[in-house]
């Protein structure tokens, strides 16, 4: 029987245009295996969730987020640390996502989070302040491996090309048993 294909929103927690969690990513695609189509979505332009603007038209990028969350068949999460927990613009998406209240688009969709860090910790703080929020938004979130990505400018070359071969092999086997987590939760 053919390998479903699964449609995979990816949520990075950086704005920046040259950030390395879009190059990790990116490179995460790149290694993904082919049953897994990603799809990045944009969270920079959502407003600061307001229960005031949650009327019958809320804000068009808030409507456009639930659905591309809706419509996806999984969720990877793509984050740098910011003072040991997650970017104020990741926390938003993820409150912007799980309302108004009783249609959270995040239920059951299976995830995967990885972090990383200029330094030496890989982002270990937000990567688990973000699992606590996927715990509450009913996100089952693959346990292993655990991506803590540390010292990430020795990992890219200046076009963010991943050039560290056991950073690649990590996606890579990481990228494979998130596909078989995506198939499991979806079976259920
Ligand atoms: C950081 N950085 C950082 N790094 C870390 O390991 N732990 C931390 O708590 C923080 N805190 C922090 C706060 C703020 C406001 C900024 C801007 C940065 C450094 C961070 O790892 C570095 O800037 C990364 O390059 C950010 O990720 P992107 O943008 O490259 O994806």
């Amino acid at each position: 029987m053919a390998t479903p294909t699964r449609k995979v929103a990816v949520i990075v927690g950086s704005l920046r245009k040259n950030s390395y969690s879009s190059f990790l990513a990116r490179a995460f695609t790149e290694v993904a295996p082919e049953s897994l189509t990603f799809q990045n979505l944009e969270i920079g332009d959502l407003p600061f969730y307001n229960e005031d603007l949650e009327t019958s038209t809320p804000p068009e990028s808030w409507t456009r987020l639930r659905e591309q969350i809706k419509a996806s068949d999984a969720l990877l999460f793509v984050t740098p640390e910011y003072n040991r927990s997650i970017p104020g613009v990741l926390a938003n998406a993820i409150d912007v996502g799980s309302r108004p209240y009783g249609h959270n688009a995040w239920d059951k969709k299976p995830g995967a989070v990885i972090s990383s860090s200029i330094s030496s910790l890989g982002g270990f703080g937000a990567n688990h302040h973000l699992r606590q929020s996927l715990v509450f938004v009913n996100v089952p979130t693959m346990q292993q491996p655990e991506l803590y990505i540390p010292n990430t400018p020795e990992r890219f070359d200046n076009d963010g090309n991943l050039i560290d071969a056991s950073t690649r092999t990590m996606l890579k086997d990481a990228a494979q048993a998130f596909a078989s987590w995506i198939d499991r939760a979806c079976l259920r």
